[in-house]
C-alpha cells in the first residue's frame, strides 16, 4: 500500500483502518483527500487481505467537517453538476466495495462528512460527534447523496429537517432517530469499533458479503424482487465451502474454522 499525504492506513488482523488525516481544516473533504480516498478505496477493492474497513478522522475534534468550502466558490451550474457527481461516485464506490465499512464518527460530520458517513455501512459514534447537512447555510443542497441516503435511513420527514434547517444534531439525538447505531465514550470509540470488525472478520465472509450485497443492492427493489434475489444469494452462500463449514461445526458442537470460500 503506498503512502499518501491526506490519509493514514494501517492494517490489523485483516482490518484495514483509514483515517482522513487534515485536522488543521477538520478533516475536510479537499480534492487531494477525494482523489487519495478514491485510489484507496479501489484498492481495497481487490485486495483480498481485508475483510473489513474502518474509517475515521484525524483528532478528537473532527470525522470530516463537511466538503472544503474554499474550494466552491468558482463552481458554475456546469461544473457544479460534475463537482457533485464526481463525489457521488467516490462514495457509492465506498458502498459498493463487497466488504463492510464501518465509520467511527469521532466528532463533527456535516456536510459531505455526514455524507460520507452515510456512504458506509455502519456507523458508531462517540459521544461527541454531531451530525448535519448545513449546505443551505452557504446556499447550496447536499450534493453527495445526502439527499438521499438519509432520507432512506431516518426517513423524510427527519432527514427534510436537517436539510432544510441546517441544524446540527448531537450523537444522541442521531442514536435515536437510527442515524448511528451506537454511541460510546469517545475514549472508547476505535476500540468498541475495532471489536466489532473482528467480530465481522471471524465470521464466514462469503456470508459476510452475501447479506451486504442483499441488504444494499435490494434497497432499489420492490419487495418482490428483494426476495427472490435474496433467496438467489442465500442459494450461492449454500455453494461454498464455509456454509459447509459453519453447519457442520455447530452440528459437531465446535468452533467453525472458516476459509473464506
Ligand atoms: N471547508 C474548509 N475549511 C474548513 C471546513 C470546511 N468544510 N470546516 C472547517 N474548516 C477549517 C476552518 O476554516 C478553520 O481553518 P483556519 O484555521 O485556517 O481558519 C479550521 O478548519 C478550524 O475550523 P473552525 O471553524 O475554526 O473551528 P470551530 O471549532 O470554530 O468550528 C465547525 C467548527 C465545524 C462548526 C466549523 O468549522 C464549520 O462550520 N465548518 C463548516 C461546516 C460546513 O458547512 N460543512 C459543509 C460544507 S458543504
Amino acid at each position: 500500500m503506498r503512502t499518501y499525504e491526506t490519509l493514514l492506513y494501517s492494517l490489523e488482523d485483516r482490518i484495514a483502518i483509514v483515517t482522513i488525516h487534515r485536522p488543521e481544516k477538520l478533516n475536510a473533504l479537499n480534492a487531494l483527500v477525494k482523489e487519495e480516498l478514491s485510489e484507496l478505496f479501489t484498492s481495497l477493492l481487490s485486495d483480498r487481505g481485508v475483510d473489513v474497513v474502518i474509517l475515521t478522522g484525524a483528532g478528537e475534534k473532527s470525522f470530516v467537517a463537511g466538503t472544503d468550502i474554499a474550494e466552491l466558490s468558482t463552481l458554475t451550474r456546469e461544473s457544479g453538476v460534475e463537482f457533485a457527481g464526481k463525489g457521488q461516485e467516490l462514495f457509492d464506490r465506498i458502498e459498493n466495495l463487497g466488504k463492510p465499512v464501518i465509520a467511527a464518527v469521532n466528532g463533527y460530520a456535516l456536510g459531505g462528512g455526514c455524507e460520507l458517513a452515510l456512504a458506509c455501512h455502519i456507523r458508531i459514534a462517540s459521544d461527541k460527534a454531531r451530525f448535519g447537512q448545513p449546505e443551505v447555510l452557504l446556499g447550496i443542497i447536499p450534493g453527495y447523496g445526502g439527499t438521499q441516503r438519509l432520507a432512506r435511513l431516518i426517513g423524510r420527514g427527519r432527514a427534510m429537517e436537517l436539510i432544510l434547517s441546517g441544524a446540527q444534531m448531537d450523537a444522541q439525538e442521531a442514536l435515536r432517530v437510527g442515524l448511528v447505531s451506537r454511541v460510546v465514550p469517545a475514549a472508547e470509540l476505535l476500540g468498541t469499533v475495532k471489536q466489532l470488525a473482528r467480530v465481522i472478520a471471524s465470521n464466514g465472509q462469503p456470508a459476510v458479503r452475501f447479506a451486504l450485497q442483499a441488504v444494499n443492492v435490494t434497497q432499489e427493489m420492490v419487495l418482490s424482487e428483494g426476495l427472490q434475489h435474496e433467496a438467489f444469494l442465500f442459494g450461492e452462500c449454500c455453494a461454498t465451502g464455509d456454509f459447509k463449514e459453519g453447519v457442520r461445526a455447530f452440528l459437531e458442537k465446535r468452533k467453525p474454522e472458516f476459509k473464506g470460500v
